[in-house]
């Protein structure tokens, strides 16, 4: 029987409701959008490996699997009799590192670019081979190795997007290890958590980061983050940026990149399918961190998108994205190496470093064959540059694809993009869990375009149904919770750091037999997915996942605060940001009257410092009250909807309905539910 769980009881429904009929509404609007729909749809051979992958999972992976090269045969390739904890490739060993780097240095391949960093902040480019890249890696792994890290410790990484980064996360996997890395927008608090939930062996930072207004200090924020931490490793090892800013090293504590590569290179260690390659911790829930923990047979399931999904065999390719976040850890890092490509990391920002054409000029001067992003990238691209006038000044022949996933794209914003770019912007879905897209055109089975808005058709190994809150399936066009049959494909988060108990409670016990995503959306009568919106508490800024749940602990740490919630509020171009409405406390006794401008300020810099600056937290607005039902639960999709301009209909339930008049008011303020038609019971 079907059973809702914590996070099952937060779906709010009429959020996602709301939006797929406004979605559904805009759907094959234009002749040219039908025409399009009309001429998508999969292929035969796209059919059949799907269908092979779902009935024959075995036969299906066996030949995947086949593309690496494993130093142990697996004894099995599927053991499922411990699910949800599905393995595969079972007992077969394998180093990643190798697959990534040493096969193409003893294929020939070692003068090849694997790395090209673009760094118009810091006014350099660099360019890597397989064989340089061997060299660093191995040594850095000999170091580590001296620094006492062994198979299985963990390595905590914690740099901006430098070859430096990815050079630490392949050294760390070629001796066996686990990589945690954390993205550097994350204030000390946030960082300190995670240092003290992996408990890393060795730490590796740069001095710091550069962003377009400022030098992120890496080092002092780690240093900060040790000062408070439980847990502190035996060395941390500092990648020093010469050109931007040096930091003094802690005696007995830090040694320089530089020792670091000083050291006798080591060979690869191999390791069991099923053990982790890393922990990448994500948002979700409130309380303890929840770190993803993929396993290293991944390597295999990446290896094979980069041919079947995004339809590329060789050739320079460019993610555009962290190496903090998944599509930075799959798509920057592992799969393009894997793959033998070369993998651009471009340190900059879409319009301003210093201009709108700075897309355009990497793929023209680096001749990209294929560019993922985001869409919140166009969106900014398109805002500042909206005749492309910086795109016509640059040559774009060598791209055949653009990729986009994250978030919801508008078709304004696709058309837009694919006018300018001159090639198909294909949208996909995934999530920090998958690792990898979980619906996807398949260019290398020949589907090469999507329905309008759709996320394309499932990747081979997912079964994706959509389900109603009861557990029965939708029908074709009925939107649902979308859920993933098991067993889930090879690559799949094996399970949370530690969490095994939470990584059951969280993904598999609201739909029995199901992976919930977590996501709502609905899919078509020939399979395609449409991905509305999330339906926890989380919500997507700038493709940045955020838990507004975390925000509002946050905020109600302030002491003068007695209530707050944190909804996510539509903007132009980073999709959602955050919107606090809190209520303040009055005064006591003695205690000094504090104006709203104040705490909002204070709010605003306290989430700053204990989260950090990428949660892109400025709109806070003091109410007189919250509206909260009796049980005190409060009406977080209510406000989301009001601040949208959307009827609501309020619950029968709630406490005090008259405080809607002075919500719309504080909404008001920032332009928001300024059509909003009164909340009606
Ligand atoms: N290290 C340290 N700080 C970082 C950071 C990093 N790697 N990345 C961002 N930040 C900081 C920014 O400097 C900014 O700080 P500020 O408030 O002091 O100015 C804050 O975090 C918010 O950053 P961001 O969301 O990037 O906002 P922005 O206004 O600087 O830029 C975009 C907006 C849309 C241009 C930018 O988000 C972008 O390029 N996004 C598209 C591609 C992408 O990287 N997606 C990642 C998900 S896959
Ligand atoms: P992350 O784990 O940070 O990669 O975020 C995953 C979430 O991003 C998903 O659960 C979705 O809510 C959202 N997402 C990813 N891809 C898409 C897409 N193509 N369309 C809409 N939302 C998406």
């Amino acid at each position: 029987m079907h059973q809702q769980n914590e996070v099952g009881n937060k779906i709010e429904k009429s959020k996602f409701e709301s939006s797929i009929s406004e979605l559904k509404k805009k759907t094959f609007v234009s002749a040219a959008d039908i025409e399009c729909y009309n001429v998508c749809g999969t292929t035969p051979e796209y059919e059949k490996a799907q269908q092979r992958s779902l009935n024959d999972p075995e036969g299906f992976w066996s030949e995947v699997g086949s593309e690496l090269e494993w130093t142990k045969p697996w004894d099995r390739v599927l053991d499922d009799s411990n699910a949800p904890f599905t393995k595969w490739w079972v007992g077969g060993e394998m180093s990643v590192c190798y697959n990534a780097v040493d096969r193409h240095v003893v294929n020939g391949r070692g003068e090849q670019f694997a790395l090209v960093h673009d760094s118009p902040l810091t006014d350099t480019a660099r360019k890597i081979s397989y064989n340089e890249l061997k060299d660093q890696v191995s040594r850095l792994a000999g170091k580590l190795t001296t620094l006492g890290v062994s198979k299985g410790a963990r390595v905590l990484i914690y740099m901006p997007l430098v070859p430096e980064a990815i050079i630490a996360m392949l050294a760390t996997n070629r001796i066996g290890a686990i990589h945690s890395v954390v993205f550097g927008g994350f204030a000390a608090r946030e960082l300190r958590t995670r240092i003290e939930h992996a408990e890393p062996t060795v730490i590796i930072a740069a001095s710091c980061g550069v962003e377009p207004n400022k030098i992120v200090r890496y080092k002092d924020i780690l240093d900060e983050a040790l000062c408070q931490s439980s847990h502190q490793p035996r060395s941390c090892i500092i990648y020093q940026r010469r050109r931007v800013l040096e930091c003094p090293l802690e005696i007995g504590r830090d040694i320089s990149w530089d020792e670091g590569l000083e050291a006798d290179p080591v060979p690869c260690e191999s390791v069991e399918a099923n053990e982790p390659l890393y922990i990448l911790y994500t948002s979700g829930t409130t309380d303890a961190p929840k770190g993803v923990q993929r396993p290293c047979g991944h390597a295999a399931t990446l290896c094979w998108s980069m041919k079947k999904v995004y339809g590329l065999q060789r050739g320079v390719w460019w993610a555009a994205s962290d190496l903090g976040w998944v599509v930075g850890h799959s798509y920057i890092c592992y799969g393009p190496l894997l793959a033998g490509m070369t993998s651009v990391l471009y340190e900059g920002k879409p319009d301003r470093t210093p201009d709108p054409g700075q897309y355009f000029r990497i793929i023209e001067q680096h001749r990209v064959n294929a560019l993922f992003t985001i869409p919140t990238a166009f969106r900014v691209l398109k805002r500042a540059d909206p005749n492309a006038k910086y795109a016509r000044r640059y040559c774009q022949k060598s791209l055949k694809t653009v990729f986009i996933a994250g978030e919801h794209c508008d078709q304004d914003t696709r058309q837009w993009a694919e006018r300018v770019f001159g090639v198909p912007v294909l949208n996909h879905w995934w999530q920090t869990e998958s690792g990898s897209p979980i619906t996807a055109p398949c260019l290398g089975y020949g589907v090469k375009s999507v329905p309008p808005y759709s996320a394309g058709y499932p990747v081979a190994g997912y079964d994706i149904r959509t389900l109603r809150e009861d557990g029965m399936e939708c029908k074709p066009g009925e939107v649902g919770r979308l859920v993933a049959k098991l067993p889930l494909p090879p690559g799949f988060a094996s399970t949370l750091w530690r969490s095994d108990e939470r990584f059951k409670k969280i993904y598999f016990e609201a739909y029995p037999g199901y992976y919930d995503t977590q996501d709502a959306g609905w899919i078509s009568l020939d399979g395609a997915v449409w991905v509305v919106a999330r339906a926890d508490d989380v919500i997507n800024v700038a493709g940045h996942r955020l838990s507004t749940a975390a925000l509002e602990d946050v905020v109600l740490r302030h002491t003068r605060v007695a209530d707050a919630v944190v909804v996510g509020a539509p903007d132009p171009t980073k999709g959602d940001v955050p919107l606090c409405l809190y209520v303040m406390r009055p005064p006591q006794d003695d205690e000094e009257i504090v104006a709203e401008s104040t705490v909002t300020q204070e709010l605003i810099a306290l989430v700053r410092h204990l989260i950090g600056p990428i949660a892109a937290f400025r709109k806070a607005v003091a109410v007189p009250a919250l509206p909260r039902t009796r049980s005190g639960k409060a009406l977080r999709g209510a406000i989301a909807k009001l601040a949208r301009s959307q009827s609501v209909k309020i619950p029968s339930t709630i406490e005090d309905p008259s405080v809607f008049g002075d919500i719309k008011l504080a909404l008001q303020k920032f332009g928001y539910a300024t059509d909003a038609p009164d909340p009606e019971f």
